[in-house]
């Protein structure tokens, strides 16, 4: 068993163009209609109207800031921020496609040094999916902060993975301090498995960008950037599986720096031991009960008044 090769690009592009879905295109149409309610709220959090200039970023795809002209009316003006070359040139494409392409500029930047981006310029920073990934999470707010127009607003949703890492580092627990003999086989596979998604010990959770904050850290951290009026809601979810299909389980990832399940059993499964975990996972992954359950924190904040 071997993941099939991806196209070229950087694990953000190859991830979000590829992996997220395997090229699945059932799995697509319900991981984007997911994603545009994700982004539909965090725009309603930035009260956007026409005539603005904002900021999308680690716009990815492109798709809130198009979705941000599509709801303000064509005279909002976009900020597409990536590190992504490969991202920020699909957004581009993205955006001569809906003929809107003269109200984007596009920045190929981390979210920490904006440079390009004026001080006090933007009306709103908003961002879906990307300070998960950014090392120093404050350093990127103040940036924010920098770029915000005294009274902007900052409106972001963001992932918590960090039950993610504390179910994986309870299995490696279980495993620890059980007996070899009375251990159940499928636990040291579910560890493998999770544990090359996630950080499975509190010194990797501590050094994960992904995964050492929770929903309570990022209102101290917006606070910290400078923030005023700051206000929180995590938004815990559960609804029917979107992921319907093993194939696709196999070769999707959960997050962009996450191997494939496909891979991590190449790799650290023998024979046996892939034949026990999809006779065992298979069904749980295909059974048509099965439900997800989703943890989002939706943050806003804004740039007090000089
Ligand atoms: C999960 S994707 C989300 C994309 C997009 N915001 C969306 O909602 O579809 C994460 C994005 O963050 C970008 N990214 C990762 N690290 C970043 C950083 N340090 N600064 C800016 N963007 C970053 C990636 O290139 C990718 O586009």
């Amino acid at each position: 068993m071997s993941s099939e090769p991806l196209a070229a690009g950087d694990v953000w592009s190859q991830w979000l163009l590829h992996r997220r879905h395997a090229g699945d295109p059932h799995y697509e149409q319900a991981m984007r209609a997911l994603v545009d309610r994700y982004i539909e709220r965090v725009l309603e959090g930035a009260q956007l109207t026409a005539g603005q200039s904002i900021a999308d970023v680690g716009t990815g795809e492109g798709l809130l800031a198009l979705r941000a002209i599509e709801r303000a009316g064509g005279a909002l003006r976009v900020w597409l921020t990536d590190i992504s070359a490969p991202l920020l040139e699909h957004a581009r494409e993205q955006a001569l496609a809906r003929g809107v392409a003269d109200r984007c500029a596009f920045l190929q930047a981390p979210a920490d040094r904006l440079d390009g981006i004026a001080d006090a310029s933007l009306d709103a920073v908003c961002t879906r999916s990307v300070l998960a990934y950014v090392p120093d999470k404050v350093a990127a707010l103040r940036e924010f902060h920098r770029v915000l127009k005294p009274g902007g607003r900052i409106s972001l949703a963001e992932p918590v993975f960090l039950d993610e890492a504390v179910a994986a580092q309870a299995i490696r627990t279980v495993i620890e301090t059980t007996a070899p003999a009375a251990l159940n086989p499928m636990m040291r596979l579910l560890h493998r498995w999770k544990a090359a998604q996630y950080p499975d010990t509190e010194e990797k959770i501590r050094a994960s960008a992904i995964a050492s904050y929770s929903e309570r850290d990022l209102p101290r951290f917006a606070q910290a950037a400078g923030f005023a009026d700051v206000h929180l809601e995590l938004h815990i979810d559960t609804y029917p599986s979107i992921m319907r299909s093993w194939e696709v389980f196999l070769e999707s990832a959960p997050h962009p720096l996450a191997p494939p399940l496909s891979r991590i059993m190449a790799e650290q499964f023998s024979v046996e031991e892939r034949e026990l975990f999809e006779r065992t996972m298979r069904p749980v992954i295909e059974d048509p009960g099965a439900v997800s359950t989703e943890r989002m924190a939706y943050l806003t904040a804004r740039r007090a008044l000089a």
